[in-house]
């Protein structure tokens, strides 16, 4: 048996040595990082102390969850299949590597790979042929039980997110800050394509606090208008009150969830009825269907043969649960309410970069929303949750609060005042660049660039009258391109590849930090691209010498990027 150890994690993961059998299944996060819950297990198993036959006893399966738009594409369960061979354990079959990308979803390489692996474990572990089969089309016992009232508990047990904010804790996802919003204000002109909002919150009393390049996670909520169609298609009363209860004890309740809540409650802040459906959902609702028709197209869309069709049914146009509810209303009208958590996601709070610095803005954080809306073949416009969710709240009209908590981000920037930084940032992805001049103008720093980018001065130019003063300080220099002011596209790289010689000396010989953030696929690309060329061209590096050069940057953290979709 293993010693005891002192690390109670770590005397966890040695017990698995002992195990005949272990499919592990990895997410590859951020720049080829495992999960946060994967740490330990990721320390212990590359422990150099760990024997190379550790694992002699032990066959495996490696299911790897990526995105293959990354450079680093299921690095982690690349990287874990291959230790796991170098420490004796045998291999039932290659690495799965599911791709996010894959237009039927990581589905798409997992199914072949599930058949091939239950045949090798069926070889392995029959299954004894008087041993009792769930049959097909019965659903597992839900992981809660919903317990009905029958009188209405009294209002302050309704509240959102009620319990009582402990002052010893920061907010957190478990206990997040009510903030009250008050601000919130178009930033692009009239006839720009997309509605911007800069959004401001009070968090007095809060305990929250943070530096530039933190993001804030907002939890969001449902429609009221989808609220009451939910309910309406799936047959429950919105005011009706009960008390969950894990099947399984140590089963997690959502968190924060009142008890008792309503149902009102539950469907408003807990249940994604907003989002696209996985192809788990049409397979439990079969269950549920007491409607021939019904069910034979949600087993369809379950199956694997029914993948292409699912896609163009839902993911391809962004159909959602509610949308698939209504779609299927006999179907949806018999779900009994205590599969509700085990058929419908949870919300998840959404992450936005940090606007502002608490130096300039003491007790207030600021955000900058795009509100996110696009056409599919659907009639009705695709909207983003959280976006427009915060874009209909107005502290004009009376008291609004959001849930939210704070956790750093992706971008770190040197706390050495003589250190430049260069901040390219078009669009809302200025955002964390306006916290990072904050801050190091609050201190005395200069030495800070800033390329920002956006369609036409009089549209899209956030902070515009903020940055000509810091300027006209000697504070910052700006650079800017407006995309359509004139025939053809000016972007961010153009400025940069203009200002090549000052880019050179500012990262090569003043050790200056480089950062990107923003939201348009290409970017990134088209940003190392415009700096391999400028090594080239003013550090008279060779074309492989420049890629090693903006590698060694990206090692060092002298360039860093925060990009989302
Ligand atoms: P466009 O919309 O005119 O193409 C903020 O969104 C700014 O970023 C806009 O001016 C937008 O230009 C520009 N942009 C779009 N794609 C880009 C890219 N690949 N690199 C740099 N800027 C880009």
């Amino acid at each position: 048996p293993p010693r005891p150890s002192s690390h109670p994690c770590l005397f966890v993961e040695a017990n698995l040595i002992r195990e005949p059998l272990v499919v592990f299944v990895c997410a590859t996060t951020g720049q080829g990082d495992p999960p946060d819950n994967m740490k330990n297990f990721w320390r212990f198993i590359f422990r150099k102390s760990l024997p190379s036959a550790s694992l002699c006893q032990m066959d495996f399966a490696v299911l790897g969850l990526g995105d293959s738009s990354y450079a680093k594409f299921n690095f982690v369960a690349k990287k874990l299949h291959r230790r796991l061979l170098q420490l004796g354990g045998s291999a039932l079959l290659p690495v799965c590597l599911g791709d996010d990308q894959h237009e039927l979803g990581p589905d798409a390489a997992i199914d072949p790979w599930l058949g091939d692996l239950w045949e090798k474990v069926l070889g392995l572990y029959p299954v004894p042929h008087d041993l009792a089969m769930i049959p097909a089309g019965v659903p597992l016992p839900s992981k809660f039980i919903f317990q009905f009232l029958h009188q209405s508990p009294s209002r302050s047990s309704q509240e959102l997110h009620s319990a009582s904010p402990d002052p010893q804790e920061p907010p957190s996802e478990l206990q997040p800050f009510l903030a009250p919003m008050v601000a919130n204000q178009r930033v692009t002109g009239p006839s720009h394509f997309q509605d911007v909002r800069l959004i401001e919150f009070d968090i007095t009393g809060s305990g929250i606090s943070f530096s530039a390049g933190d993001v804030v996670l907002i939890q969001p909520s449902n429609s009221a208008d989808h609220v009451q169609q939910f309910c309406q298609v799936l047959g429950l009363d919105p005011d009706q009150c009960f008390v969950l209860q894990p099947r399984e004890p140590g089963t997690p309740c959502p968190p924060g969830l009142p008890q008792p809540c309503s149902v009102q409650h539950l469907v408003s802040h807990y249940l994604d009825i907003a989002s696209v459906p996985r192809r788990s959902f049409f397979e439990l609702l079969a269950c549920f269907s007491p409607h021939g028709l019904e069910r034979e197209k949600l087993l369809e869309f379950s199956s694997a043969q029914g993948q292409e069709e699912l896609c163009e049914y839902c993911s391809r146009p962004r159909r959602t649960i509610l949308e698939v509810l209504c779609d299927f209303p006999h179907s949806a009208g018999a779900i009994p309410p205590e599969y509700l958590l085990d058929l419908i996601p949870q919300i998840r709070p959404r992450a936005f970069s940090i606007a502002s610095s608490l130096l300039v803005h003491p007790v207030r954080l600021q955000i900058l929303v795009a509100v996110v809306q696009y056409q599919t073949r659907l009639k009705e416009p695709r909207r983003g949750l959280c976006s427009s969710w915060l874009a209909s709240l107005d502290p004009a009209q009376g008291p609004v609060r959001v849930p939210l908590w704070v956790r750093p981000g992706g971008l770190a920037f040197p706390e050495t005042p003589e250190t430049p930084v260069i901040m390219v940032g078009p669009g809302t992805g200025v955002a964390p660049f306006r916290a990072a001049i904050q801050e190091r103008v609050a201190q005395g720093w200069t030495g800070n660039f800033l390329f920002f980018g956006c369609r036409q001065r009089d549209q899209d130019f956030y902070w515009e009258a903020e940055w000509q003063e810091l300027e006209k300080r000697g504070c910052l220099t700006m650079v800017t391109a407006f995309s359509r002011e004139q025939d053809r596209k000016v972007y961010v790289q153009h400025r940069l590849r203009e200002l090549g010689p000052l880019i050179w000396e500012l990262l090569d010989r003043r050790g200056a930090y480089f950062y990107l953030a923003g939201n348009a696929k290409r970017i990134p690309v088209d940003i190392a691209e415009a700096l391999t060329s400028i090594f080239q061209e003013h550090g008279g590096l060779s074309e492989p010498d420049a890629a090693a050069y903006l590698a060694r940057l990206q090692r060092t953290l002298h360039f860093q990027t925060e990009t989302w979709a």
